[in-house]
């Protein structure tokens, strides 16, 4: 794929939870190969809804529009089938995986790295003989869960507040890795893409974000530059930015 081709383009979308309620409507987002968008949007806005229906979680359902990735619509493709053509998710409250120890999904999903050696890194060595998630505290679920997306290297990462409940220290660790995750090279250019959802612009400070949007009543509102989107919802908060004309 070459430079600047767009890799995920969302048109008109509409989402419908279990094809009733409207959850997102009348949303356009364009993400290109290489670029990081960072997503800002308040309480129940539909920012997780939106990633659960990249992923193709069957109760989002698409009742309008197309989701596009790699010039294809996604539409009626498997989750499965999702993460094999180059997308992966970190979620907002990932579910503990019974029976499914650490290791093996860092196994199953090993295209690329040694799995003892990505344990070491996110500091998880002792947690891969536990089931998945069980009994881990928000910050090691959240190494947990980036540390898997490593293990399955997407073309595509989509990030649900990935420094929720991360201390300080971890959070460099995080960013760290997900910027591995993005292959930055020397002159911080990006080979990898993702969309990143976040409250608190921490993030910002670890990953560079090509783009910032504002997701607010269901559908977004505003795509420009993510420090000057954080700066004014900090300054003037989400219902005086829905007044900009811009
Ligand atoms: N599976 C579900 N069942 C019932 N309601 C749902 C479900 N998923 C989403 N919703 C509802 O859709 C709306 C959008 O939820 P979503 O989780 O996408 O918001 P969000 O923008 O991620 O919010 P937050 O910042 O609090 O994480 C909310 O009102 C939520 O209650
Ligand atoms: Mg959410």
């Amino acid at each position: 794929m070459k430079k600047n081709e767009t890799l995920l383009l969302i048109e008109d979308l509409q989402i419908k939870l279990g094809g009733k309620k409207t959850i997102l409507k009348d949303l356009n987002l364009e993400i290109k190969e290489g670029e990081t968008m960072v997503m800002f949007g308040p309480n129940g806005a539909g920012k997780s809804s939106l990633l659960m229906a990249i992923m193709g979680f069957p109760e989002y359902r698409v009742t309008r529009g197309r989701i596009i990735f790699k010039g294809k619509d996604l539409k009626g493709i498997s989750i499965d089938r999702r993460a094999q053509m180059g997308i992966g998710m970190m979620f907002q409250r990932p579910p503990t995986v019974r029976g499914v120890k650490l290791r093996q999904i860092i196994e199953m999903a090993g295209r690329r790295e040694n799995a003892e050696k990505l344990a070491a890194e996110h500091r998880l060595a002792e947690f891969m003989s536990r089931d998945v998630n069980s009994g881990f505290s928000g910050g090691e679920i959240k190494r947990s869960e980036v540390m898997q997306l490593r293990a399955q290297a997407p073309d595509l990462v989509l990030l649900d507040e990935p420094e929720s409940g991360v201390d300080l220290e971890n959070l460099v660790l995080v960013g760290k890795s997900i910027n591995k995750i993005l292959e930055v090279d020397q002159k911080q250019k990006r080979k990898k893409s993702a969309l990143i959802i976040t409250h608190t612009g921490y993030i910002l400070d670890v990953v560079e974000a090509d783009k910032g949007c504002m997701l607010v009543n269901q559908t977004i509102r505003c795509v420009h530059n993510a420090r000057e989107i954080f700066k004014q919802i900090q300054d003037i908060g989400y219902e005086e930015c829905l007044l900009c004309q811009k």
